[in-house]
């Protein structure tokens, strides 16, 4: 019978028995899918798995932090965390168009989770030479729902997006270990919440792999990205005081970078830019409503983002379902 407690001794069994003494590599993205993953392989082999983070400078407020303080403290696994805050930056500057956000940050995150891998391979072999403890496996986080979609083949590696780590070149092909392959996401849920994760990251909702990037109508600059940051906190904490997470599928936070109106803040006139508040109710993303949040809910998250974002002077909420819109603007 299902009890997240079985599936999580029959998932270790299962990993411990393929993965045996080899040494395991595991991408974190932040999100819940690779987090519970890599927690559940932590729980079978322990130090032979490495966990990645590439830090793209895209997520938002807190969330590197819950990946390198919060994760590794409620798991114990051995992290590496490498800054690419930079290096996407420069990949980003100037780049307006959607699609081409999302085909650089796809591209350049192959190419630092390739060379990470690489270093931790080279560091396993260093660490133990000739015992044949090679680096075998990468953890992927996919749920039945992808394998389903995919056509339910075995061993077939979906790469639905960015975050899901395929061209990697042959010589570092890997075995995947997806112990999620059978699981729901309120299953994935259950077994994190059981494998002491934190409950925000249990509970995120979901969030682009391209992150913050494509929440940015025109290019992303660092600058940007703070306003954004500041914004999107801001209402974030006020959905999570209003008691409103779980009814939200989820609350896209939009900057529009390139639009300016004026409005009076403190002592004068100010040119700034507007934010959106984008709440959809869903059940799996592919149609969409817009949410009517409350208006005392929606007030409070206008007058704090204007009060404490001094480049945002306005913002709007976006009432429109999907289809037509998307829900990410981008
Ligand atoms: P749209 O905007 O297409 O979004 O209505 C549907 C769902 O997918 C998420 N989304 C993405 N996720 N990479 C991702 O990993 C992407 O490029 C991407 N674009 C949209 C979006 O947040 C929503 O949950």
């Amino acid at each position: 019978d299902w009890t997240t407690g079985n599936v999580i001794e029959e998932q270790i069994a299962r990993i411990k028995a393929q993965i045996g003494d080899g040494r395991v590599i595991c991408a974190l993205s932040g999100g819940v899918d690779s987090a519970v993953a890599g927690a559940l392989v932590q729980r079978a082999v322990g130090d032979q798995l490495t966990c990645v983070f590439v830090d793209h400078g895209l997520l938002r407020a807190g969330e590197a932090e819950q990946v390198e303080q919060d994760f590794v403290a409620a798991t114990g696994v051995k992290l590496v965390v490498v800054d690419a805050v930079q290096r996407f930056a420069d990949a980003l500057d100037g780049v307006s168009d959607p699609e081409q956000k999302r085909k650089i940050i796809g591209r350049e995150f192959i190419r630092v989770f390739e060379q990470a891998a690489r270093d931790v391979v080279a560091q396993v072999a260093a660490e133990d030479p000739g015992a044949g403890h090679e680096v075998k496996f990468l953890v992927q986080g996919t749920l039945y729902p992808d394998v389903v979609e995919s056509g339910g083949g075995t061993g077939a590696a979906t790469i639905k997006s960015h975050h899901n780590v395929g061209g990697l070149p042959d010589d570092l092909a890997f075995e995947l270990v997806e112990p999620l392959r059978a699981l729901f996401k309120d299953e994935v849920r259950a077994v994190g919440l059981q494998l002491g994760l934190p409950e925000a990251m249990v509970y995120r909702q979901p969030f682009p792999g391209p992150g913050l990037a494509i929440r940015i109508v025109g290019a992303v600059t660092p600058e940007r990205l703070e306003i954004l940051r500041a914004a999107d906190a801001i209402a974030r904490a006020e959905l999570t005081a209003a008691g409103l997470d779980r009814d939200i599928w989820q609350c896209p936070v939009v900057l529009l970078a390139d639009v300016r109106s004026v409005g009076v803040q403190g002592d004068g006139r100010t040119y700034g830019h507007p934010i959106v508040l984008r709440p959809v109710s869903s059940e799996d993303a592919m149609t969409a409503d817009w949410t009517r949040l409350p208006y005392d809910v929606l007030q409070k998250i206008s007058t704090r983002i204007t009060n404490e974002v001094p480049e945002v002077n306005r913002v709007v909420l976006d009432v429109t379902s999907k289809p037509p819109g998307t829900i990410e603007w981008e």
